[in-house]
């Protein structure tokens, strides 16, 4: 394996671990989006070990990156003791993810491994209780938390976030996105957003919510809705998850001197900065467009996220999407659904009720791999993606 100082372990070998790539490659995301493809673009880490319960799974993964059997493992507590790793990715859906948590912190405790950084998929978790559990956990053990929501890493994110501190918006009015998908598997990456963008991950302290109908409302599955939050820091927000056609995945970020619009920015990357200006001297202020000034190193967010869990192993500071905005999040979603079930109240955060939960929409199918419920999922062939491929886009390079 290469020469990282940073040793690096995933658990659940499916898609976002590996093979999602395949899917996007070609499109407006860049790639690695998976987190072995981004622990590969990052020098400092090496991929001592990966887990899953399913033999194909495993099979599958170490043949793509030439890992041998003996870095494989049916148990992961059995590869924590094995590989000591500093860096643990849980890539399994949301339903076993805070027991994996948990099993990781009591084995820290126990000094069986020496983990300093778990790397959660989203959602955190289905209810408050657990991710309350492995938020507490991680901070006794002194392990640090932190979520996939992974736009708080992208470096484009990062730089809207790097004008809006220096000012250039002036104070944050509105934030408005048009989404689409369930409050909790979805909206995290849309409620993630709106908290990067609103301050430095700024929380919500109530909303006001609308879900897809009283009957789903009534039920613990995911769901649709829209919803209108009060941030901490005096700016609001609306969210519409409900259908947004072609104005889907659009934000707007809006501050007393200007606009961060983000067009189609699910799979592309057209931000771009309106502030008030004046053709002529005489002429009265109106909104004018400016080139969003790019970052100058592009990176994907998945090597973003990695990059920002060494920077926070070797700083102390704070992740771009910690757990604990990770459980806010999770918090959000079900708050908009109470909202709903009690008459589209107010409803205030922190909610007093941890028993509260979403089944993500990812776990209402069971924890059978995707690949092995739909396994042509892996490979979408059309032209941009071929033309990719020609490219060398998301050839993956062998672990050495
Ligand atoms: N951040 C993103 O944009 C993004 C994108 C896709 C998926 N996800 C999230 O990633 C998670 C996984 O989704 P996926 O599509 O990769 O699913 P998947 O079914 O492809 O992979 C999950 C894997 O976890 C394994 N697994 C389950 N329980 C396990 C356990 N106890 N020990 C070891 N392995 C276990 C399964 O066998 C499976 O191989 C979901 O929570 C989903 O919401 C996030």
């Amino acid at each position: 394996m290469n020469d990282g100082r940073y040793r690096a372990a995933l658990i659940g070998l499916g898609r976002i671990a590996d093979t999602i790539d395949d899917e996007v490659i070609g499109d407006g995301w860049l790639v690695p989006f998976s987190h072995m493809g981004s622990y590969m673009d990052v020098p400092e880490v090496q991929v001592v070990g990966a887990a899953d319960l399913y033999a194909e799974q495993r099979e599958a993964f170490g043949e793509r990156w030439t890992i041998p059997d003996t870095h494989l493992y049916e148990n992961y507590e059995e590869m924590l003791e094995r590989e000591k790793p500093d860096i643990v990715s849980i890539c399994t859906s949301a339903a076993p993810r805070a027991k994996i948590t948990l099993d990781i912190v009591r084995m820290v405790r126990e000094r069986r491994t020496d983990v300093k950084c778990i790397w959660v998929e989203k959602p955190m978790a289905t209810s408050l209780e657990e991710a309350d559990a492995m938020v507490e956990g991680c901070r006794e053990a002194g392990i640090i938390l932190m979520m996939n929501a992974m736009r708080a890493s992208d470096v484009y994110y990062r730089r809207a976030r790097a004008l809006i501190d220096e000012g250039v918006l002036g104070k944050m009015l509105q934030i408005t996105a048009h989404g689409s998908g369930s409050l909790s598997h979805m909206g995290v990456h849309w409620l993630g957003a709106m908290c990067v963008l609103a301050g430095e991950n700024e929380r919500v302290s109530w909303v006001v919510g609308e879900v897809e109908s009283d009957e789903k409302a009534a039920g613990d599955a995911d769901l649709a809705g829209n919803a209108y939050l009060a941030f901490e820091n005096g700016a609001r927000g609306f969210c519409r998850m409900l259908p947004s056609a072609a104005s889907t995945w659009t934000l707007d970020a809006i501050g007393e001197h200007g606009t961060i619009h983000l067009r189609n920015a699910n799979d592309g990357y057209e931000f771009e900065l309106w502030k008030m200006g004046k053709v002529t001297d005489d002429a009265p202020a109106t909104p004018v467009r400016h080139i969003f000034p790019r970052p100058q190193r592009i990176w994907s967010a998945g090597v973003g996220q990695v990059k920002d869990a060494i920077n926070c192993i070797e700083t102390g500071k704070t992740p771009n999407c910690s757990g604990d905005m990770g459980r806010h999040l999770l918090e959000l979603a079900i708050a908009i659904r109470e909202s709903h079930r009690r008459g589209n109240v107010r409803v205030d955060l922190p909610l007093p009720d941890r028993s509260l939960y979403i089944r993500s929409a990812e776990t209402l199918s069971g924890d059978t791999p995707r690949a092995l419920v739909n396994p042509m999922r892996r490979r979408p062939a059309h032209l941009i993606s071929d033309i990719a491929r020609r490219e060398g886009i998301g050839k993956r390079r062998p672990v050495s």
